[in-house]
C-alpha cells in the first residue's frame, strides 16, 4: 500500500478509535447516571470482603519461585483469562525519524520510531496486518542519561498523547479542531490524553507513546481478525489471545525497539497504562522480565481487581461489553463468579504476584467502584508470596489510604472518579522517584 494511503487509513482509524472510546465512555456514564458504581458509591477504606483465593503457595527462594511457581501462575492466567502468549517474538525497527530536536520548549528531542512486530506460534510467524507501527519517543534534552523511559499506551491518538504539530497524523487533530480531545479531557480529567511533559522531563524521564489500536483495533467487530492473524499458528479458539494480552505484548515489542538506544536506561523500562491499558501493562510485566516497573491506573476487572466476590464490573459484564479483550475461556470464570460453578483456580492476585520483585503502582479513585479499588487492595495483599520469594514485602499499608510510594506494591487512592486528574501525576512521579532516582542516572544537570 502507498505510504500516503497507509497514513490516511491510520488517521481515520485513530480518529474513529478516539471517537468510539469517548462515545462509549459518555454512553456508559449516561447509562449509569443512576448507577451507584460510577457516581455515588464509595469504596470502603479498609479491606472488605473475602481474601484473595486460592492463596499462592510460598516459595522457599527466588529460584524456586521462578522455576516452579511463576510458570504455573502464568499458565493458569493464559488458560483462564488472557489466552496464549506467543512462543517467541521479534521486532524490526524500520526507521527512526527526528521530528524536533527542541520540542516541549527546548526540553526534549522528539522522534518517531517505526517498527514491525512479529509473533510466532508453533513456528508460524505473523506480522501485524497492514502497516508498521509508530512510537513517539520524547527524550530529555538536559541531563546525563541514560534515562528511564515511561512507555505509554493510551486511548488517544499518538499525536495527541505526544503532541507536536509535525507528528505523523497530527493534521487529524487540526481537522477536528481538537474537539474530541477537549471532550475526553472534560469527562476523564486533564491528563487523560496528554501527560504533563514538563514535569516528567524535568524529573529526568523519557516518554514513549503508542496507540494500541494500531496493532489490534479496540472493537468487537474488527479486533478478532487482527488477533487471529497475529496468532495464526495457534489452533485452539478457546485459548486464542484477546486484545489485553496483545496490547501487553505490544509494550514488550516497544522495549525491543528501544533496546539498542544508548539514551534509554536498560534498567528503566516503566510501563504506564490507564484502565484497559493498565490491565495490559500488568500482563506485560507478568510475561516479560525486562519490564522494570508498572504504573497501572484504575485497571479494574481483568487487571488488578479480583474476579470473585466483587462490586463493580463483573466478569460477565466485561465479556459482554468487550468480548475481544480476553480469551473465550474467561467466560468460565464469569459463570463461576455468578455462583454457577466451582470456585476458579485463578484470580488476579496471581497477576500481581508475577510482577515481583519489580515495583508496581496501583492507582485508584474512591468513587470509581466500577473498577473495584477494594478488590485491587485485596489482590495486592494476596500477591505477597511473590514478593516474599525475593525477601520483599509487597504492599506496605494496612488500608486503602496511606500511600507508600517506595513500597514494592504502592497503592494510591484519591477521591473522585475514573480518569487521570491533576493529583495523579505527582503520585506517579513520587513512586518513580522512590524507585528510580539513584542520583546517577537520568538526573537533569540543572
Ligand atoms: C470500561 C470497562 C473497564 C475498562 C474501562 C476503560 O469502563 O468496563 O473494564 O477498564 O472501560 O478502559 O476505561
Amino acid at each position: 500500500m502507498e505510504a500516503s494511503a497507509i497514513i490516511k487509513r491510520r488517521r481515520a482509524a485513530a480518529g474513529l478509535d478516539l471517537f468510539r472510546n469517548i462515545a462509549a465512555g459518555l454512553g456508559l456514564a449516561l447509562l449509569c447516571a443512576g448507577c451507584a458504581e460510577l457516581t455515588i458509591a464509595w469504596a470502603p477504606l479498609k479491606p472488605k470482603g473475602e481474601a484473595a483465593r486460592p492463596p499462592i503457595a510460598a516459595a522457599a527462594s527466588a529460584e524456586e519461585w521462578e522455576r516452579t511457581r511463576a510458570p504455573r501462575l502464568r499458565a493458569l492466567l493464559e488458560k483462564n483469562v488472557y489466552g496464549r502468549m506467543p512462543d517467541a517474538s521479534r521486532t524490526e525497527v524500520v526507521e527512526r525519524h527526528l521530528i524536533d530536536a527542541e520540542a516541549f520548549g527546548g526540553r526534549a528531542t522528539y522522534e518517531e520510531v517505526r517498527f514491525r512486530p512479529t509473533a510466532i506460534y508453533n513456528d508460524v510467524a505473523a506480522t501485524a496486518p497492514g502497516d508498521d507501527l509508530i512510537m513517539a519517543l520524547v527524550t530529555p534534552a538536559k541531563g546525563q542519561g541514560p534515562f528511564p523511559v515511561i512507555l505509554m499506551e493510551t486511548f488517544c491518538a499518538r499525536w495527541s498523547a505526544a503532541p507536536h504539530p509535525a507528528a505523523t497524523g497530527a493534521e487529524e487533530d487540526r481537522e477536528m479542531g481538537g474537539v474530541l480531545g477537549a471532550v475526553a479531557t472534560y469527562v476523564f480529567g486533564r491528563f487523560i490524553c496528554t501527560p504533563p511533559y514538563d514535569a516528567i522531563l524535568d524529573a529526568g524521564y523519557a516518554v514513549a507513546v503508542m496507540h494500541p489500536g494500531d496493532l489490534v483495533p479496540d472493537s468487537a467487530a474488527a479486533g478478532p481478525a487482527a488477533l487471529s492473524a497475529l496468532s495464526a499458528g495457534h489452533r485452539d479458539e478457546a485459548t486464542r489471545w484477546g486484545a489485553i494480552a496483545a496490547w501487553g505484548w505490544l509494550y514488550s515489542r516497544a522495549i525491543d525497539a528501544l533496546s539498542d538506544d544508548p539514551r534509554i536506561d536498560p534498567d528503566g523500562y516503566i510501563l504506564w497504562g490507564h484502565s484497559r491499558y493498565g490491565k495490559a501493562g500488568l500482563v506485560a510485566a507478568a510475561f516479560d522480565p525486562r519490564v522494570d516497573a508498572v504504573i497501572s491506573h484504575q485497571s479494574g476487572t481483568g487487571g488488578a481487581s479480583l474476579n470473585w466476590d466483587k462490586p463493580g464490573e463483573s466478569v460477565g459484564a466485561i465479556i459482554d461489553s468487550y468480548p475481544h479483550w480476553f480469551a473465550r475461556a474467561y467466560a468460565g470464570l464469569a459463570a463461576a463468579s455468578d455462583g454457577d460453578g466451582a470456585r476458579p483456580e485463578v484470580d488476579q492476585h496471581m497477576l500481581l504476584a508475577l510482577a515481583a520483585p519489580r515495583p508496581i503502582l496501583l492507582g485508584n479513585a474512591r468513587r470509581d467502584v466500577w473498577s473495584d479499588p477494594n478488590g485491587a487492595f485485596r489482590a495486592a495483599q494476596g500477591a505477597a508470596p511473590g514478593y516474599a520469594a525475593y525477601g520483599l514485602k509487597g504492599l506496605a499499608q494496612e488500608d486503602l489510604r496511606g500511600f507508600e510510594p517506595g513500597a514494592d506494591i504502592a497503592y494510591w487512592l484519591r477521591s473522585g472518579t475514573h480518569g487521570v486528574v491533576e493529583e495523579d501525576w505527582p503520585a506517579f512521579l513520587s513512586f518513580l522517584d522512590a524507585h528510580f532516582k539513584t542520583g546517577a542516572t537520568g538526573t537533569p544537570d540543572n
